[in-house]
C-alpha cells in the first residue's frame, strides 16, 4: 500500500467469456454498488466482444470497465484491430497495454507499448502498463534490470496517477499458481516506485503499482498488504465474482 493512494483491483478476463459470463459482472457490480466490496476501486477487462454489453450492464454503477489492448492509431486500415477511441466509445475507462502475453505472442516491443499507452491517454483512457521478467531472467539475477528497461521504454510521457497504472506481472507467475516471495515483490515494487519518481517526478509517488500473477483469495492479503503494492491485476480468479470479490476483500 502507498499512503493516500486508493487501491485498485482489476480483473483481466483474457480470451475468456461469452454473453452468459455477464452474470458474473452483474454480481460484481451489485457488491460494489452496495458498498460490500471494500475500499478499493474495482475494474473488469472483458474481451472486446463483451465491452458494449458490459458497459450497458455497468451503466451508472461504480464498477469500472477496461479493455485488454488497443492500437496506436485512432482509425484506419488496420483489419482486426481496435483503437483507443473505439474502446472509450464502447464504455471503457481503462485499457491494459503491454501484457506479457502480447509482448511474447505478438512480439510487442517497449516502443510499441509506449505508443499504445500514449494513444490510450490521448483517447481519455487510463493505461495499465504491464511489465515483468521471465523465469530465466529472474534466475539470472536480472529481474530488476529487465523491468527497469521495460518501464523506461514503455511508460508514456506526461503520465499521472489518474492516467497511468503499472502492473508488475512476473511472466513465470502468470497462470502457474507460483508467486514470488513477499520480499521479492516488495523489492521489485520499491524499485518501480523509484523509477516512477525518476520518470514523472512528484506525481510518480502516487501512481498505482499493481501486482499480478496467480493472485488468489488465499494469497491476496499477504501480497496486497506490502509496501508499494497498490492493488492487483487478476487473471483466472477474476472470472468468478466470488473469487474476485474475495481478493478485493483483502482491503476490507
Ligand atoms: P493469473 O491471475 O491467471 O495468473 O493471470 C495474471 C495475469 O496475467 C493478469 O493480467
Amino acid at each position: 500500500m502507498t499512503p493516500d493512494v486508493r487501491p485498485f483491483v482489476a480483473g483481466n478476463w483474457k480470451m475468456n467469456g461469452l454473453s452468459a459470463s455477464l452474470v458474473e459482472l452483474e454480481a460484481m457490480r451489485r457488491a460494489v454498488d452496495a458498498g460490500e466490496a471494500g475500499p478499493a476501486e474495482l475494474a473488469v477487462c472483458p474481451p472486446a466482444t463483451l465491452l458494449a454489453q458490459a458497459a450497458w450492464k455497468l451503466k451508472g454503477g461504480k464498477l469500472a470497465l477496461g479493455a485488454q489492448d488497443c492500437h496506436t492509431e485512432a482509425s484506419g486500415a488496420f483489419t482486426g484491430d481496435i483503437s483507443a477511441p473505439m474502446l472509450k466509445d464502447a464504455g471503457a475507462s481503462y485499457v491494459i497495454v503491454g501484457h506479457s502475453e502480447r509482448r511474447t505472442l505478438h512480439h510487442e516491443t517497449d516502443a510499441l507499448v509506449r505508443a499504445k499507452a500514449e494513444a490510450a491517454l490521448k483517447a481519455g483512457l487510463t493505461a495499465i502498463v504491464c511489465v515483468g521478467e521471465t523465469r530465466d531472467e529472474r534466475e539470472a539475477g536480472d529481474a530488476i534490470v529487465v523491468v527497469t528497461r521495460q518501464l523506461l521504454g514503455s511508460m508514456p510521457p506526461g503520465g499521472a496517477p489518474e492516467t497511468v497504472v503499472v502492473a508488475y506481472e512476473p511472466v513465470w507467475a502468470i497462470g502457474t499458481g507460483l508467486t514470488p516471495t513477499p520480499a521479492d515483490v516488495a523489492e521489485m515494487h520499491k524499485a518501480i516506485r523509484g523509477l516512477l519518481g525518476e520518470i514523472y517526478a512528484a506525481s510518480g509517488t502516487k501512481i498505482r503499482i499493481l501486482y499480478g500473477g496467480s493472485v488468489k483469495p488465499a494469497n491476496a492479503r499477504e501480497l496486497l498488504g506490502l509496501d508499494n503494492v497498490d492493488g492487483a491485476l487478476v487473471g483466472g480468479a477474476s472470472l468468478k465474482a466470488v473469487d474476485f470479490l474475495a481478493i478485493a476483500a483483502a482491503y476490507a
